[in-house]
């Protein structure tokens, strides 16, 4: 790497919902203005880039994943001018603006859907996908909707069934009808000239669907308890053929613009997921977003598989990133133990790749269980045990009413445990989890190896893993101990002498050993070699 190296491959990005990070308005909803107002907060984080979770106007039947503009602010949010401001603030503080993409469908009440169901030839129907019920009035095939039921809905009026991969009130946008990658484009190139610094976007692989609409066939081996989708494998509405030159297109936009990011949502196989960087000639995502952590608890033999299995794929094609949590998933705050989230967040702040941090993970935030008439996740009401808004309640600050988050009433619980999980108490504790996060990518910035280097193969020593990071004048090692005991780390094969530059406890930096290190029960080390 050099100085062109493209600021997206050294970023740390911070993922945030911003309904749920601060409220300015006493509203109990979250807004842009709450989110200038906590700028300077992500920058002592050090991060570089924020990606918002989805800001447009929308019913809110997915969270915001169901637009009804994608050039509007949705206005629990705020305007079009807060936007402005937040990117000018953000940018004066040099933190690029991310935002999600929802481009896969629009919501039901998007004025092109509304007009596409208004008759069988109005000018917008070609945008969505449609098909004839079969005699008997079932679904024109067994495609199932990622939140169950068929992907079919009958369109009353004109007799016509739409697609949707996700609710019925997400309608699948048809991209194989010119107009519509046309407008994406255009609302692409809206916010680009506004100054959004790139774009996560939603369900890439999903954007085409075979247009034979052959059935499914049916998965043997399904699990019940997990996606409902998954009961048959999804071989005509995923990664279909075109979907490559659909992304590459969206590149091409970006490029417009200079160095902007575009980050793609890709749930499948590491040898699929690899494609969708695309190839010299045509480029696609620069990031496709790693699944592979986002499920593990911290075993140690998992992780060492699911990290090797992971950069074995990918580092032929494209530029790693890793991330413990995202929107989607329980908190690894609820997935792991409290006295591990130190050494997993050294193992992420450490991998070569660019690493996303999901807002509250610096503080180890858990998961809030949601009352049932406050919640608002679909998939949560078909499978309680995948539901979402667990993962999405309001960031905790302080101890004080609602931990800080708002003045009214918050629109979901904030924890119970906020008194101990908040932003101000951990400031005010030099060894918090939220200090060894701030050293982490301070450590991350000061030492180019640890963005730049090389990184050897990840090696697993019992409960210890270890790696090097290493630039030609400077090795680093990071030792993990992923167990509760004390475990000893021999590195005389990479050199005599060692010295800490920083441990998980924050307690011995500088300290210089010979041939060995003793860590403590989940104790992170990175060690300069010397
Ligand atoms: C993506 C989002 C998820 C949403 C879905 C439908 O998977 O991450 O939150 O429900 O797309 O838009």
């Amino acid at each position: 790497m050099t100085d062109e190296t493209p600021w997206w491959q050294r970023a740390v990005i911070y993922q945030i919902l911003v309904r749920s990070f601060f409220d300015a308005d006493g509203d109990g909803v979250g807004d842009l203005p709450g989110l200038v107002r906590k700028l300077d907060y992500i920058d002592t984080l050090g991060v570089e880039a924020v990606w918002l979770s989805p800001i447009f106007p929308s019913p809110r039947a997915d969270a915001g994943y169901d637009v009804t503009d994608f050039c509007g602010i949705h206005p629990q949010l705020g305007t079009l001018q807060d936007f402005d401001r937040l990117v000018d603030e953000a940018h004066r503080r040099g933190i690029r603006i991310v935002i999600d993409w929802p481009v896969n469908h629009t919501s039901d009440q998007h004025p092109w859907f509304e007009e596409a169901r208004s008759s069988r030839d109005s000018r917008h129907r070609n945008w969505y996908i449609w098909a004839d019920p079969n005699p008997d009035g079932a679904p024109p095939n067994n495609w199932l909707s990622v939140f169950g039921g068929s992907a079919w809905t009958v369109d009353e009026k004109t007799r016509q069934c739409y697609f949707h991969a996700f609710l019925p009130q997400q309608p699948d946008l048809n991209w194989r009808e010119p107009a519509v990658p046309t407008a994406i484009h255009d609302a692409m190139r809206f916010w680009l000239a506004r100054g959004v610094d790139g774009f996560r976007v939603d369900a890439v692989d999903m954007l085409l669907e075979n247009p034979d609409i052959p059935d499914n066939p049916p998965n043997p081996s399904f699990d019940p308890n997990g996606p409902p989708d998954a009961a048959v494998f999804q071989v005509h509405n995923r990664s279909q053929p075109g979907v490559h030159e659909c992304i590459a297109a969206l590149r091409r936009v970006c490029s417009e613009f200079g160095d902007r990011v575009l980050i793609g949502e890709v749930y499948t196989s590491l040898d699929n997921l690899v494609s969708y960087y695309g190839t010299p000639a045509q480029p696609e995502l620069h990031l496709p977003l790693n699944p592979e952590l986002l499920n593990q608890c911290l075993v140690a033999a998992e992780i060492a598989h699911a990290l090797v299995r992971y950069v074995d794929a990918v580092s032929p094609h494209g530029w790693p990133n890793w991330a413990w949590n995202n929107h989607d998933f329980h908190r690894l705050g609820s997935r792991a133990k409290p006295e591990q989230l130190r050494v997993a967040a050294m193992l992420l702040l450490t991998q070569r790749g660019t690493p996303f941090v999901y807002y509250g993970e610096e503080i180890g935030m858990r998961d809030v269980e949601v009352p049932p008439e406050l919640s608002e996740d679909p998939q949560g009401r078909a499978q309680p045990r995948r539901n979402r808004d667990v993962a999405r309640t309001p960031m905790q600050w302080n101890d004080g009413p609602n931990s800080g988050f708002t003045s009214g009433a918050p629109f979901f619980p904030v924890a119970d445990d906020y008194g101990q999980i908040n932003v101000a108490s951990q400031e005010r504790d030099p060894r918090s989890l939220l200090a060894v996060y701030r050293r982490l990518i301070a450590l991350r910035k000061a030492e180019p190896a640890l963005t730049d280097g090389l990184q050897t193969q990840f090696l697993r020593e019992a409960a210890l893993l270890f790696f090097r990071r290493e630039l030609p004048d400077r090795r680093l090692l990071v030792v993990l101990n992923m167990s509760s005991d004390h475990q000893v780390f021999d590195f005389s094969e990479c050199g005599p002498k060692a010295r800490i530059l920083l441990s998980t406890f924050l307690d011995r930096e500088d300290v210089s050993s010979d041939q060995e290190v003793c860590l403590r029960g989940y104790e992170g080390l990175i060690l300069a070699l010397e």
